[in-house]
């Protein structure tokens, strides 16, 4: 079996070369992403892995069928980017992982609270000019506010359990129920009794497809005055224009943005020595009740080792069994 990984970067490299050793299973390494042009370093092996945030384009998969190659595994769980029907058309299996390490994401949205409840994004830079004064950086207590969790996958549980641990209250809405959610009685009925009665609301969904947000004007206006909005989910979620308008209004009293719709081609790229065309992602970032991070809530060592083990494993189970826990149904 000879596999082939796409878009690896420096900090994967050594889980898959140790994979590689482990499994005695030859992986080519390649640091260019999946595309019509790469495609062809493929010929000649038996899978594709791959990770990249840019759409999949529909020609890679007529080239994979050409070459006999039928699975392409993903080190990451989103698949919003994987044209399903070309797929389908040409008998191609995919697998994500699922579960990569769903406290990586949780820990981290509730960092990016903290820091805004905290006032540190003003206040780190008012120190690094050699300004101590406290005000106007007065912060709010997590114990004191109602969280709204939108959400209660394993992210979404996994943020519960830590909100807990503060004492803060949680509330939570899901289409699908959890039995554990519900027996702590935290449900709501709708997204919108979450919305009206949150004064923190964190998104760990997925994406809900282009213009179906869950932020938006309309339901702005219904959630409480000064309440957050925590995304770690994906960008599409949320209208960040209104949101950053609620913001600036004080309608809300800010936002923690781990994702942005506008994203693809900015994050994980350095832009220090240029202006950024995006004059809404450079106001967010300017404003102090926004916290704008550049998708880095799963970026833990932890996190990036299983994203590339479990991959390629799910990639063995497909070759060799011709199916695994991890394949996505497509149809
Ligand atoms: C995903 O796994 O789909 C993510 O959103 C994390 C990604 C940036 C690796």
């Amino acid at each position: 079996m000879k596999l082939i990984d796409y878009g690896v970067r420096e900090d994967e490299r050594p889980y898959i070369e140790q994979w590689s050793k482990e499994n005695n299973i030859e992986v080519k390494i390649v640091s260019d992403l999946l595309n019509p042009e790469t495609i062809e370093q493929a010929n000649g092996y038996d899978g594709i892995v791959a990770y990249q945030q840019l759409p999949y384009d529909p020609a890679i998969f007529d080239k994979m069928n050409e070459y006999g190659i039928h699975v392409l595994s993903l080190r990451n769980v989103g698949v919003d980017n994987v044209p399903f029907d070309t797929l389908k058309k040409n008998d191609i299996k995919l697998t994500n992982v699922p579960s990569y390490s769903p406290t990586a994401i949780a820990e981290y949205s509730v960092t990016g609270l903290m820091i805004l409840l905290r006032s540190m994004k003003s206040m780190i830079r008012k120190v690094d000019k050699h300004n101590f004064l406290w005000a106007p950086d007065i912060g709010r207590e997590l114990n004191e506010l109602t969280v709204g969790v939108a959400g209660t996958g394993r992210i979404g549980r996994a943020a519960i359990k830590i909100y807990q641990g503060f004492g803060a209250k949680v509330i939570a809405f899901d289409k699908y129920r959890n039995p554990d959610i519900e027996k702590q009685g935290l449900y709501v009925d709708t997204l919108d009794e979450l919305l009206k009665n949150s004064d923190v609301v964190t998104l760990h969904l997925p994406s809900l497809g282009k213009g179906n947000t869950v932020i938006n004007k309309n339901t702005i206006a219904e959630m409480k005055d000064h309440a957050i909005v925590v995304n770690t989910g994906r960008g599409d979620l949320i209208n960040t224009q209104d949101l950053y308008d609620a913001v600036v209004s004080e309608k809300l009293y800010g936002a923690v943005l781990d994702v942005y719709e506008n994203e693809v081609g900015i994050f994980n790229s350095d832009r220090s020595n240029e202006k950024l065309e995006d004059q809404l992602l450079s106001n967010m970032i300017d404003n102090p009740r926004i916290i704008v991070s550049p998708h880095i809530a799963f970026y833990t060592t932890t996190a990036v080792k299983n994203m590339a083990t479990i991959s390629l494993n799910s990639m063995v189970d497909e070759l060799k069994n011709g199916t695994s826990n991890n394949e996505i149904d497509i149809n």
